[in-house]
């Protein structure tokens, strides 16, 4: 094999050897933090929104995981889970991430168990009548 061959054929292995690395470094550093500039509305009067009527209750709408906590207190998260993206839940006073069994806070969104290495992004839930604004 000539120098020129030899070099050509190491560089093609050296670049194809170094690509799986760079796709799980750009997936490792990847941010799971819900969205940003959060600004809606949820009627409760609607029926579609009707899982919020009852304390205990909760809807995930717009990527933001809003919680009837009890009488007119509600508040709203990032249903992004904070580990790898899942779309977390919430159950028995606590927010849950089916993927790996992370859980959250219902009350600050700060992580309780789990892998996660954050918490989930707080949104300000405000209530005229039977009209809920949830904002960044
Ligand atoms: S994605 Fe939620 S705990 Fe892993």
């Amino acid at each position: 094999m000539e120098r020129k061959e030899f070099l050509k054929k190491s560089l093609a292995v050296c670049g194809l050897s170094l690509i799986p690395v760079g796709i799980f470094e750009s997936c490792s550093k990847q941010s799971y933090s819900g969205p940003s500039n959060v600004n809606f509305t949820v009627d409760l009067s609607n029926s579609g929104n009707a899982a919020l009527a009852a304390p205990g209750g909760s809807l995930v709408v717009n990527g933001v995981i809003i919680i009837h906590i009890g009488g007119s207190v509600y508040h709203a998260f990032s249903a992004t889970c904070t580990h790898a993206g899942c779309t977390v839940g919430y159950s028995s006073g606590t927010i849950y991430c089916p993927c790996h069994g992370g859980t959250y806070s219902p009350n600050t969104g700060a992580v309780t168990g789990g892998p996660p290495p954050s918490g989930l992004t707080a949104y300000t839930v405000t209530q005229s009548g039977t009209v809920l604004t949830i904002k960044s």
